[in-house]
């Protein structure tokens, strides 16, 4: 019964191949989870984005830097939507939008942020096609058509 010392393999398993057999579950298991985290973030993307090159970029961009506050759908009900400071991430499908809805605004204020407030410049972090990508999906959110400025490089 109590003689592991004297055996030291007691279930006949030779330890170096259990330990293969722990990496290898270990691998299955990793594996299983990022492919589950891989089709999470593939759920079905709507035809109109993804026939749409701006729209379905901006829409890769959105959900990985800026839902987190203004929530997937732009409703401003992200998890980080509120901040201790300053005011909340607004409602992007509200008709009227705080900082104007021309295309040189709307990139204008995720260019440069908004002062005081959560809403941080991300100039330094998107290049220019990507600004104008999370714009476009912007306006793609509010359930407008994305300005044609937007789709030019250097659009101001
Ligand atoms: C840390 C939270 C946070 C993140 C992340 C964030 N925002 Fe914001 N955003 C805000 C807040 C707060 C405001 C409101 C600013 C104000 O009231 O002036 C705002 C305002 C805006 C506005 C102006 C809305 C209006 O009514 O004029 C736009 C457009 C916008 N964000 C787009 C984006 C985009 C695109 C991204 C990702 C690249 C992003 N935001 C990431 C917090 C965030």
């Amino acid at each position: 019964m109590s003689d592991e010392h004297a055996n030291p393999a007691p279930l006949g398993i030779d330890p170096s191949a259990s330990r293969r057999i722990f990496l290898l579950m270990l691998t299955l298991g990793l594996g299983a989870y990022v492919s589950f985290t891989l089709m999470k973030k593939t759920e079905p993307v709507p035809a109109e984005v993804s026939k749409d090159p701006l729209l379905a970029a901006g829409r890769e961009i959105y959900l990985a830097r800026c839902a987190g506050c203004h929530g997937t759908t732009g409703k401003g009900d992200g998890p980080n939507a509120k901040s201790p400071a300053g005011p909340p991430a607004g409602d992007l499908t509200d008709d009227v939008w705080k900082h104007g809805s021309r295309p040189e605004q709307v990139l204008g204020v995720i260019r440069d942020g908004s002062k005081d407030t959560a809403m941080a410049a991300w100039r330094g972090i998107l290049g220019d096609e990507s600004l104008r990508a999370a714009a476009a999906y912007v306006y793609y959110l509010a359930g407008r058509e994305p300005p044609e400025s937007l789709r030019v490089a250097a659009a101001r």
